[in-house]
């Protein structure tokens, strides 16, 4: 979500974002979700670039709603949606090495490390350390009813 905004952020581009949303939605290329507190939008967490049963996961909060748990409680519930609803098979996810939040968040929701690489941050505009991790669908836990 994040890897191609501008900061500072260019009103147009936004308002072009948020106009393709229910477009992307109907076509099953992006599902985007706002975090709302108390009648007001703290945050965004969605699951864009979906193809061949795989799509990736971003998140933004505003500052004054950092370190209150919204980003893993959000997060948890785009993952499973993903996976359920979507029927997603893995679910892709990155951060700048030193986003240490960002990293905490994924690996609370138990992602993977698939590899460090070196990528070009649009809003940054510098080349920046970039974490890449992902997550497999669980395969359904096999149920047994126990007759007592
Ligand atoms: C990254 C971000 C989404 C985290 O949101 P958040 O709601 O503050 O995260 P949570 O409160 O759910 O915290 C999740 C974990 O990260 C930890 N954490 C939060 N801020 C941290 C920080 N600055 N340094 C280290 N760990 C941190 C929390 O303690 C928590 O771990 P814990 O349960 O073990 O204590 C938020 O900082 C943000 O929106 N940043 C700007 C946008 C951004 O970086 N998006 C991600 C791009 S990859």
């Amino acid at each position: 979500m994040l890897s191609r905004a501008t900061f500072p952020p260019d009103r147009a581009a936004m308002e072009a974002w948020f106009g393709e949303h229910e477009r992307e939605w109907r076509e099953g290329r992006a599902y985007r979700f706002a975090v709302e507190r108390g009648g007001r939008v703290i945050g965004i967490v969605d699951i864009d670039g979906v193809a061949d049963g795989e799509g990736d996961l971003g998140y933004w909060f505003e500052k004054a709603s950092w370190g209150q748990g919204y980003a893993f409680e959000a997060g948890s519930a785009v993952v499973r949606f993903g996976f359920d609803v979507v029927g997603l098979r893995r679910i892709r996810a990155g951060h700048a090495v030193d986003n240490e939040a960002s990293g905490r968040v994924l690996e609370k929701l138990g992602f993977s490390v698939v590899e460090t690489v070196w990528r070009e941050s649009v809003s940054r505009g510098e080349s920046v350390e970039v974490r890449r991790l992902a997550l497999e669908r669980e395969t359904p836990r096999e149920v047994r009813w126990r007759v007592e």
